[in-house]
């Protein structure tokens, strides 16, 4: 049986938790809570170095606090801070940048700019994932959901009625699709058996081209019912522009494979950034929120200074959107990216726009980088915009063998760009510029953009 006893919340910790301490100073994060409360928590885990808590009642309310607008906010894994007005929201991301830098990286002399608010707070994602689970049917009549994970359950999926971070279209769509799914009995994949069929359905749209496309993953085994229900969901939805299938015949509980079969229209989507023109096929990467997207791109471009003459390098380029925008004043742009869905992306990208100055080159950084024709280049700028973790040390080499001037550095995760941050001042670079950015409303996650110049 876990202690129960009563904390004041002081603080908001980078996991979304809060942060409180026990009778004999020992730090507690708490689900839920927020800093100025007095709460009545459970210890449910006694370590050594902290506690961790679940929240059994706010006795004393933050001011801070307000209603959250989602249904689902007690039981849902998307967002952490829904019931926290958006300006707090706002000033606790900045501050957790500012103590990743400060604790990480051991950088303190650095004015971190005003973090720059998401241009919509509620209906911004141009994606969203959902997963398919089984459930008894004495639970849900239809014995299956197809939802979003329950906070920190990654065995446990619920049906989303609605979510305020995404259209309202989608929304609509996720609905129909359960019930038609119900209606023609698509068997459900079953995560501990492997067997059974549907997996996970992902939804994408073009914010600015009102584009659509719905890819439904599944495992092995013929898709029956693929026409009739395409038939039902595009005449439900005439602004549908495209359903695609994809198979992940793999044990891995993830949303990719490779596409089976595009069901209905082109196969992908476009989406409009800065004033071109992007292709988003099913696998590959996309900034998921396209309006907040601009603002960051325009601050990144800004940051890099590209002068005439510049061969500029985009490292980990996804579809090549930030080196596509950035192309008009350099004479060259390299793209090097891991995915090759990707890459086609990025090729076909620059032919849409009519770019002519961009090469794209599929694999790791740390290996392309290795390539004679890239050795002999010299590269200024170069924008680095890694995945959660950070750039892998021997990729974080070749870059600073390129001995560049200018890295701006664009990161979702403040932990590993603060690491790689204090890597690049030691190696003789000078943090010159930060702003983060709010890419995902009352969720935890930040983005920033960085610039570093060669001392
Ligand atoms: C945060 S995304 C950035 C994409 C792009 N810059 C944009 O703004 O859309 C990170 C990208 O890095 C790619 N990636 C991951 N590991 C990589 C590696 N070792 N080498 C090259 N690219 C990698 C991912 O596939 C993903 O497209």
């Amino acid at each position: 049986m876990g202690r129960i006893m009563e904390i004041d919340i002081v603080d908001l910790a980078y996991n979304g938790k809060s942060i409180g301490y026990d009778e004999n100073g020992k730090v507690t994060f708490v689900k839920g809570g927020l800093p100025g409360e007095k709460v009545k928590v459970k210890v449910v885990k006694n370590k050594r170095n902290y506690n961790q808590a679940k929240l059994l009642e706010i006795i004393t309310k933050s001011p801070e606090r307000i209603p959250a607008v989602c249904e689902h906010d007690d039981i849902c894994g998307g967002c952490t801070w829904q019931d926290l007005e958006y300006e707090r929201q706002l000033s606790y991301k900045r501050e957790q940048v500012i103590a990743c830098l400060e604790h990480i990286g051991g950088i303190k002399d650095i004015e971190v700019g005003e973090i720059q608010p998401s241009p919509e707070k509620f209906y911004y994602r141009n994606k969203m994932e959902y997963s398919f689970h089984i459930v008894p049917k004495e639970e849900i009549p239809e014995g299956f959901v197809l939802g979003m994970h329950e906070r920190g359950r990654f065995d446990r999926i619920f049906n989303i009625n609605k979510c305020y971070l995404q259209s309202e279209m989608s929304n609509q769509v996720f609905s129909y699709l359960r019930s038609e799914i119900a209606r023609l009995d698509i068997p459900i994949y079953d995560l501990i058996a492997h067997r059974g069929f549907l997996r996970f359905v992902i939804y994408r749209e073009g914010k600015f081209t009102g584009q659509s496309m719905l890819n439904i993953v599944t495992g092995k085994g013929d898709f029956v019912a693929k026409q009739e229900l395409t038939e039902s969901l595009t005449k439900q939805f005439p602004d549908l522009t495209t359903i695609v299938w994809t198979v992940n015949s793999t044990m891995s509980n993830i949303a990719k494979g490779d596409v089976r079969e595009i069901l209905y229209g082109p196969g992908y989507i476009e989406e409009e950034i800065l004033g071109f023109r992007f292709r988003v096929s099913p696998g590959s990467f996309f900034q998921t929120n396209s309006r907040q997207t601009e603002a960051l791109y325009k601050t990144a471009i800004e940051f890099a200074a590209i002068r005439e003459g510049d061969t500029v390098l985009d490292l980990y380029c996804g579809a090549g959107t930030i080196g596509l925008c950035a192309s008009a004043g350099a004479s060259e742009v390299i793209g090097i990216e891991l995915e090759e869905e990707a890459v086609a992306s990025a090729r076909l990208n620059a032919e849409i726009n009519s770019i002519s100055n961009c090469r794209f080159y599929a694999g790791a950084v740390r290996k392309v980088l290795l390539q004679k024709e890239l050795k002999s280049k010299s590269f200024s700028p170069v924008f680095v915009d890694p995945p959660r973790a950070g750039m892998h040390p021997k990729a974080f080499k070749r870059l600073l063998e390129i001995n560049t001037d200018r890295i701006v550095y664009i990161s979702c995760n403040p932990s590993t760009f603060a690491r790689d941050a204090a890597e690049l001042i030691q190696a003789g670079y000078r943090l010159r510029r930060l702003v983060p950015f709010d890419m995902f409303p009352h969720t935890m996650h930040i983005e920033l953009v960085s610039c570093f110049e060669k001392i």
